[in-house]
């Protein structure tokens, strides 16, 4: 039996979510509120994890360890890498890395994003949720959705200079601040995850300005997909 845990960064990422839960009991731990219930009659905990990748990286533990979540989405906004993602497209992650995270200096054998001892740079999302996630993108928004990697750091990107330069380094299609955390924590605990993103900025000159203005459509058209997965997810049981 699936038990969906959704992670949002941000309340414009949850506030939706949260009201369309059922049978909610809410508990609180390192700071975070956990909303355990259902989503379109699938158990699901709706948690806000706060920005960045260390408070990401903590609710996932958290979720796994007293929630007892066998399944793992991450919704929210994210900056375009790539120019044929304009702001409101939707991104499914393929995989997710880092693309802050550097022992280059040490040995240049290490890429970008690769953790010594660790074999894999990228965390892969698992095939089913990739899979109906994408469905659920293309039910919200036919023909403005790609699957593929989303790069994550503890930084704002808006400037020309450094998004080509995460472009170069990761290839990835978008990038925001979270979902490289949570993939590497939910790889680490073996629980399946996909992340979905909706653009809302370019991550270039132009994203401070941007941001404020698309931010609440993005991340809302975002939990209508993570919504429109949960309910998916429940009909395959
Ligand atoms: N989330 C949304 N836009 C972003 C950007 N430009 N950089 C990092 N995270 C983001």
């Amino acid at each position: 039996m699936i038990k969906l845990g959704i992670i949002g960064a941000m309340t414009v990422e949850v506030k939706t979510l949260k009201q369309q839960m059922s049978g909610m009991c809410v508990s609180k731990r390192a700071g975070m509120e956990f909303f355990d219930g259902h989503l379109d009659g699938l158990p699901a905990v709706i948690v806000q994890c706060g920005v960045g990748k260390v408070n990401a990286a903590l609710c996932v533990q958290i979720l796994c360890d007293c929630f007892g979540i066998t399944h793992l989405v991450n919704t929210g906004v994210a900056g375009s890498l790539c120019a044929q993602l304009d702001i409101g497209d939707l991104v499914i992650s393929q995989d997710a890395m880092y693309h802050d995270f550097t022992c280059h200096a040490l040995n240049p054998n290490y890429k970008v994003g690769q953790i010594p001892g660790l074999d894999v740079a990228a965390f892969p999302a698992d095939d089913l949720l990739v899979r109906c996630a994408e469905s659920a993108a293309q039910k919200i928004h036919p023909g403005h959705v790609r699957v593929g990697r989303i790069a994550s750091g503890d930084q704002f990107v808006a400037s020309k200079e450094q998004k080509s330069q995460i472009v170069s380094d990761t290839g990835a299609l978008c990038t925001e601040m979270e979902g490289g955390a949570i993939a590497h924590a939910a790889w680490r605990n073996k629980v399946p995850f996909v992340i979905i993103r909706a653009i809302s900025d370019k991550a270039d000159d132009s994203a401070q300005m941007d941001y404020p203005s698309f931010e609440a459509a993005a991340a809302e058209r975002c939990a209508n997909v993570t919504q429109c997965l949960a309910s998916q997810l429940k009909n395959a049981e």
